[in-house]
């Protein structure tokens, strides 16, 4: 593993493009469950039936359920050592834009800049049936689940729902740099949701290298990724950064 962390920082040394994507592994040790995981968000609520927009047509009371929880847990999470690391190289100039599945906002938190977030966030509520919208900014438990101020339905949070489009700039956005970049690294995702689990392959198609930083091997591993950092995103790349800068000031 030492060996491997030590090629990734010179890669990242002497890549002139390099972006990350993440998954909700990149936020487990924030206190923030993953989805597939044993215990994950997905074994508890099966996603059929409260992660898809017909569900919430159906029955938004009881996707609030589950959406309850989610908010409470966001909202009191913090960034961990993973979030600040990446953080931490875009400042250094070494890591031109982060692509998240995440809604949790911990990427901006910790202070990274260039964020394209892929499944959208939890910064909006929104009226599907007359487009009325609100900040979540402020939104208390006791509301819950909070309905539009001009014709009473149940409103959603601005993220991606399974059967919802991806938001179409972060989409052109993603593409671009997935097309562009020399170095992606693919932290904390199992890579099966389309279609973010396509940018590595788009990524790689582009002669791109890709790196895994994950637990557990992934479908990408031994088939896209050139190799796997196997370990906790949050012990993994502090070790990272540390080699770059080693190697940066020495
Ligand atoms: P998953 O739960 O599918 O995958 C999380 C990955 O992170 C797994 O491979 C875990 O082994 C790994 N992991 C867990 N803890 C880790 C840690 N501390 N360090 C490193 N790796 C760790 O989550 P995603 O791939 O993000 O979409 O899921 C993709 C999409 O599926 C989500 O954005 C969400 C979900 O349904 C929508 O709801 C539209």
């Amino acid at each position: 593993m030492r060996e491997l962390i030590e090629r990734l920082a010179e890669e990242i040394l002497s890549s002139k493009w390099t972006i990350a994507l993440t998954g909700a592994g990149i936020s487990v040790e924030s206190g923030i469950p993953d989805f597939r995981s044993p215990g994950g968000l997905w074994s508890r609520f099966d996603p059929m039936e409260y992660a898809h927009i017909d569900s919430f047509r159906r029955n938004p009371r009881k996707v609030w359920e589950m959406l309850k929880e989610v908010f409470r847990l966001i909202s009191s999470a913090l960034p961990n050592p993973a979030h600040y690391a990446l953080a931490e190289l875009e400042s250094m100039g070494l890591l031109q834009a982060v692509i998240t599945q995440n809604v949790d906002g911990l990427h901006q938190k910790a202070g990274s800049k260039v964020v394209i977030e892929y499944h959208g966030n939890h910064d909006w509520l929104v009226c599907l049936e007359c487009g009325w919208r609100r900040s979540a900014q402020d939104l208390k438990e006791e509301e819950m689940p909070p309905t539009c101020k001009v014709c009473g339905f149940i409103l959603k949070p601005s993220v991606v729902f399974f059967g919802e489009p991806i938001p179409w700039e972060a989409q052109i956005r993603a593409l671009e740099e997935a097309r562009r970049c020399e170095l992606m690294l693919v932290i904390g995702t199992s890579a099966v949701v389309y279609p973010a689990a396509d940018l590595p392959r788009i990524a790689k198609s582009k002669g791109a290298r890709v790196v895994e930083i994950n637990r557990e091997p992934t479908v990408l591993t031994g088939v896209i990724s050139d190799y796997l950092i196997e370990g906790k995103a949050g012990e993994v790349l502090p070790e990272i950064l540390k080699e770059v800068k080693k190697r940066k000031d020495g």
